[in-house]
């Protein structure tokens, strides 16, 4: 973490037992913590076994939600960026939808994240899909070719001939240093990272649309806790804000979903750059 973004409260996921400091295991403590936004992203995927209960939850509605806008890109999506991809669940979804119909290697994903810890657990999800259960003593093997193509296409299978790679990158550090302009990707995704990119959003925004081919879109998955919301209120505080800073950047609209469950409220749109 870059000193110019410095970490939360000191202390604030560590507890003492004598002289023992005892990590907590509760990725809350690592993320948004009395109003603060500790964002210890790599501490968290280290010490805490399922966070954001992403294992336990599955594929949420709100990652529906997104897959099904996916059917109105208004281009043929070849080359996707996942931003803050976590530790991959969403993105292998993507992947199974995305590849369906398509050669081995014409999909090219490229899945970025802080935390280096994530970005292995990712690796690992995506060995365990490409490899079957029982090929392999522990279904990690980068290289390892295997029948079958995800989406049901015949062809061997391996993440260098599927195109995937893992990015270790703080989006924050786009405005300074864009990797991706000029990228020309067809999709670039945002799902869940708002509050980690909340201190420059407008300019991480404003460099993304570049990262875009002209026919890309930019798919946007975020959810709002509502009242309990403690964090960026003053900044984003509702689906609404958010689009205002994305049409501040120069995107448009093109569809969105959203839902209402108790005081939770989800958004998810497709947006284009122009
Ligand atoms: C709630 S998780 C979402 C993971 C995944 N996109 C999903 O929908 O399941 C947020 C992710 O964003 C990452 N993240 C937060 N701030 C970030 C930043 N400034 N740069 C890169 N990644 C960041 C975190 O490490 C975490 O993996």
């Amino acid at each position: 973490m870059p000193e110019r973004f410095p970490p939360g409260p000191p202390g604030a996921f560590t507890r003492f037992k004598g002289d023992r400091k005892l990590l907590s295991r509760n990725y809350r403590d690592y993320f948004i913590v009395d109003g603060v936004h500790v964002g210890d992203y790599e501490g968290m995927y280290l010490n805490c076994p399922d966070p954001w209960n992403i294992e336990a939850l599955g594929l949420r509605l709100d990652m529906e939600a997104a897959l099904l806008l996916l059917k109105r890109h208004p281009g043929y999506i070849r080359k996707v960026l996942d931003l803050g991809c976590g530790s991959g669940f969403f993105s292998l979804e993507l992947l199974k939808t995305l590849s369906a119909n398509k050669a081995p290697g014409e999909l090219s994903l490229t899945l970025a994240d802080v935390s280096p810890t994530a970005l292995k657990l990712a690796e690992k999800r995506f060995n365990a899909f490409l490899i079957p259960p029982g090929e392999g003593e522990t279904g990690f093997r980068p290289e390892r070719a295997a029948p079958g193509g995800p989406g049901g296409s015949p062809g061997t299978r391996s993440l260098k001939e599927l195109k995937v790679e893992f990015l270790p990158l703080d989006l924050r550090l786009i405005p300074e240093n864009n990797p991706f302009r000029g990228g020309n990707h067809d999709l670039v995704v945002m799902a869940q990272i708002l509050w980690g990119i909340l201190e420059r959003l407008q300019e991480i925004l404003s460099g993304l649309g570049g990262a875009l081919s002209p026919d890309g879109a930019l798919l946007v998955s975020q959810h709002f806790p509502g009242e309990k919301q403690k964090y960026g209120k003053e900044v984003v505080g509702s689906p609404g804000d958010l689009k205002a800073f994305l049409r501040d950047a120069g995107f448009t609209e093109l569809h969105s979903l959203e839902t209402d469950r108790d005081q939770n409220h989800h958004y998810g749109g497709l947006w284009k750059f122009s």
